[in-house]
């Protein structure tokens, strides 16, 4: 069996999926098929611009569904799957953890299950050309100190959310079927992203849009929590270079250089939105921050070493913070009508839960 030039993108309508799934269309040749269940995070007006190309396919379906997936291997034979779907929100996982459990360990075991057949059938050229590329995170390594190290590909797994864990378990999954069955896997555990298309639950695109609308902005804890925040259009560089230049079983660490507190970042977002967009019967926006309860289990920092992949396949992030928040809260200003269609019921709803009683 022959692979063709085809990549399987799984989770390729959600925040990172879609920013990669647009950017290989407009950088590479090779056709996406896009494997997306459409859960509340997931939008397919994130690929409204893709409508008629034929070099992209859209498939509504469950990554935990053997049957879909390996069907889809066989008819499409990708060259590559590349795998971003997932439950991701560490609030949702501690309100309803089996989910994570489901889609990010069972899913990926599932994926793997069907890939390894696939890839042992595809002819000699083929199946050493072929990558298992799992998009994994930074918050299985734990937490850090104020003065501890930034978290390298050897630091060892201390997951501490129910979503941390489900990832590690996929993380391993992923080893194992390297080391076991020789599937050419790649693993990348990357910081925070942010960027267009980014569901408002988690903290940037929440405060952005509170922000403007003069709404508090709720601040977990003493809001001292720091986080390594990387752009999600450099993110997505980071796995296409991994994908072309990583090598089989290993996993590349991708941060952003860029460490700062949630009251720094909550602050900047405030001041940019008082310049661009001021509002006399709003004021200052600082004054909208409400400290309220923090997360249960809140890890307190978070850092990556990016060393191994600048040093192995030369990328490293180009994106300063200041410079991708701009253009962060540009495109969410300029996309209101994307912002007024996902804040449906259902996110009325997540609100009630995660927020009522903080
Ligand atoms: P997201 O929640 O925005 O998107 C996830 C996508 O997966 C959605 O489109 C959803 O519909 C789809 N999906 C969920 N369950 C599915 C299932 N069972 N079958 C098929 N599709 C399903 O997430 P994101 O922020 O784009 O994250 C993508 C990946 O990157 C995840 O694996 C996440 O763990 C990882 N990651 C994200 C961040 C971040 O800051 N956003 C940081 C580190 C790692
Ligand atoms: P989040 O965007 O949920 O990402 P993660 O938990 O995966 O790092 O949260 C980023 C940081 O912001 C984290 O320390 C929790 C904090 N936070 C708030 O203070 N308030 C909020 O309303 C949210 C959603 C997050």
């Amino acid at each position: 069996m022959e692979s063709t030039d085809t990549i399987l993108v799984t989770g390729g309508a959600g925040f990172i999926g879609s920013n990669f799934v647009l950017e290989w269309l407009r950088t590479q040749s090779a056709k996406v098929i896009t494997l997306d269940k459409l859960t509340y995070a997931g939008n397919l007006r994130n690929l409204a611009s893709l409508a008629g190309d034929p070099q992209h396919e859209f498939v509504q379906g469950d990554i935990c569904d053997q049957q879909l997936i390996a069907t889809l291997l066989k008819t499409h034979r990708p060259r590559a799957l590349v795998h971003f779907a997932a439950e991701s929100h560490v609030d949702r996982s501690i309100k309803n953890p089996g989910e994570f459990i489901r889609t990010n360990v069972q899913g990926t075991l599932n994926l793997l299950q069907c890939s390894h057949p696939y890839w042992l059938e595809l002819g000699a050229e083929q199946r050493a050309a072929f990558r298992f590329l799992h998009v994994s995170t930074d918050e299985v390594y734990g937490s850090l100190k104020l003065d501890e190290p930034a978290f390298t590909e050897l630091t060892p797994y201390a997951p501490n959310s129910p979503y941390a864990a489900s990832k590690a378990g996929s993380d391993h999954l992923v080893r194992a079927w390297h080391h076991t069955y020789g599937l050419p896997t790649l693993t990348t555990n990357c910081s925070n992203n942010y960027g267009p298309f980014q569901f408002p639950e988690k903290l940037i695109p929440l405060v952005l849009l509170n922000a403007l609308e003069g709404k508090p902005l709720p601040i977990y804890g003493d809001g001292l929590n720091v986080r390594d925040w990387l752009y999600v259009g450099d993110h997505c560089e980071g796995i296409r270079t991994v994908l072309a230049s990583g090598r089989p079983g290993q996993t590349y660490n991708i941060g952003g250089n860029n460490e700062h507190t949630n009251l720094d970042v909550v602050t900047r977002i405030c001041d940019a939105l008082d310049e661009l967009r001021p509002d006399a019967k709003i004021g200052l926006r600082r004054n909208l921050m409400t400290y309220v309860k923090d997360r249960p289990g809140h890890d307190r920092r978070y850092a990556i070493d990016a060393g191994k992949i600048k040093a192995e396949l030369g990328w490293s992030p180009c994106t300063g913070f200041e410079q991708g928040l701009r253009q962060t809260i540009a495109w969410y200003l300029g996309n209101m009508t994307w912002v007024d269609e996902v804040r449906s019921g259902a996110y009325q709803e997540w609100l009630q839960l995660n927020y009522r009683g903080r």
